[in-house]
């Protein structure tokens, strides 16, 4: 029976999306980027070769699969052609699997000059630098430009101009940094004109017939729930509904379609940027994880911070998306431990919490409480079936299945698609 499958990450992004949506999607009709832009970075690792993409979806390396671009994205031409262009040079045929909505905003170079001055201004998010604020800023303002229009037949140049103004003067007078080139934003619409002219079409009534011809489709997140613009931890986020709810919302399409909802969990945390982060380990064991973990930004190569594993946190994001399943990456990186921690619940302001506050000043402010439990002090690195595994290993991961309350059906145990264990069926 084929499925409307979500793929997202429940923690502060990087959980391994990119490594489970290649996993699965060779069964799907469409795999679907439902949110954000080239802010993300999702790793791929076949036979020992690793692809990295940021706004192409993880399902592109498969023949049979078409890529979509969703309506909710902001989409960059300069990051999207290089990423093509990177794909086509390793001999992927990309502009044959690949859709790009005409409804999805434009990122401009402008967006991305105003989040580096902000950035280098004070109050610091600790963004990705990539422009994603200011776009999502411009959508919602209506003053943005969809991908279609750089089709339709009107001077989309001369508004743009405008809007360019209007930057430059902000730029120039309040954030006191260069001014961006009307000439070079004209290159980049150029390029887009040249290089999206076949790739563009309308993608939700396409969504739509797969849906009545009850074809597989594979839906997948960027970054993470704990960085939805609404229910992460506000304002250190993304712009974008990173949640399960997006994927209807961006996609045009029913939220009772949606059969599986599987939440890719790192059994331990990281987060890049600013931001509270409540289990995070700043010492020797934070170093080891990092280190172990190779734990370093796949879009900006900046460390990622490392903790413990948070089931408060981890069973918040699975009661905002609905979880059906879980699929927890990243085990070999514990592997070195002799103890390992989870955090069950938060000390906050002299009394036990279950569930997170909703600010960020106030989670700052929370102390985990946390069970310990035993390493298992062996390789469990491409381990593929559960007996294999350490019984300490399956100790420890059937105890977060227990505090999140959602079963796991994947677990990860090395970055290549074959370092995977199944102990659910997902799909036929
Ligand atoms: P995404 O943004 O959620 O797609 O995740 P990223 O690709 O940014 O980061 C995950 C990193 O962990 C990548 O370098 C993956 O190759 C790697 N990875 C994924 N699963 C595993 C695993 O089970 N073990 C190890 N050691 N690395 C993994
Ligand atoms: P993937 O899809 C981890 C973080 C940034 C910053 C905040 C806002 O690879 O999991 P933005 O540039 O989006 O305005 O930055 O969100 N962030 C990510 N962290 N993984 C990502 O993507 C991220 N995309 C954005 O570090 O804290
Ligand atoms: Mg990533």
């Amino acid at each position: 029976m084929s499925k409307r499958i979500v793929v997202l990450g429940s923690q502060w992004g990087d959980e391994g999306k990119g490594k489970i949506v290649d996993l699965i999607a060779h069964s799907s009709k469409y795999v679907v980027r439902f949110q954000g832009g080239h802010n993300a970075g999702h790793t791929l690792v076949i036979n020992g070769e690793k692809t990295i993409l940021h706004l192409i979806p993880s399902g592109i390396l498969h023949d049979n699969v078409m890529a979509i671009l969703a309506p909710g994205m902001v989409v960059s031409p300069q990051a999207l052609v290089t990423e093509m262009d990177e794909l086509i040079s390793k001999g992927v045929p990309v502009t044959k699997r690949l859709l790009l909505s005409d409804q999805a905003t434009l990122l401009l170079p402008y967006h991305i000059a105003i989040d580096k001055a902000r950035e280098q201004a004070k109050n610091k998010i600790g963004t990705t630098q990539r422009g994603i604020g200011p776009c999502y800023e411009d959508k919602v303002a209506r003053r943005a430009f969809k991908i279609g229009e750089l089709f339709a037949s009107k001077d989309i140049l001369s508004e743009i101009k405008e809007i360019l103004a209007y930057y430059n003067f902000m730029l120039e007078h309040y954030y006191k940094v260069d001014t961006v080139r009307f000439e070079d934003v004209q290159k980049e619409v150029e390029l887009a004109q040249e290089r999206f002219a076949g790739l563009v079409c309308e993608t939700t009534p396409l969504l739509h017939q797969a849906l009545d011809a009850d074809e597989q489709i594979l839906f997948e997140g960027a970054q993470g729930t704990l960085l939805d613009i609404d229910h992460g931890t506000y304002p250190y986020v993304t712009s974008s509904h990173t949640s399960a709810g997006g994927v209807p919302a961006s996609c045009g399409i029913s939220p009772r379609v949606l059969d599986e909802i599987l939440g890719v969990t790192k059994v331990y945390c990281t987060r890049v940027g600013s931001g509270p982060f409540p289990t995070e380990l700043t010492e020797e064991v934070g170093a080891s994880i990092q280190k172990q973990g190779q734990e370093f930004g796949a879009t900006t190569g900046r460390p990622r911070r490392c903790g413990w594993f948070d089931a408060v946190m981890a069973k918040h994001c699975a009661n905002i998306n609905g979880f059906t399943a879980l699929a927890m990456t990243k085990l070999d990186v514990l592997d070195h431990l002799a103890e390992i921690k989870i955090c069950t619940g938060y000390q906050y302001l002299g009394e036990h919490r279950a569930t997170p506050p909703n600010h960020a000043d106030a989670l700052e402010l929370c102390e985990p409480v946390y069970e310990t439990l035993p390493g298992w002090q062996a390789s469990t690195k491409g381990v593929q079936q559960w007996a294999a595994l350490p019984e300490k290993a399956k100790q420890y991961l059937q105890r977060l299945e227990e505090l999140v309350g959602v079963k796991i059906a994947i677990v990860s145990t090395g970055p290549d698609r074959e370092e995977t264990l199944w102990v659910k069926k997902l799909l036929d």
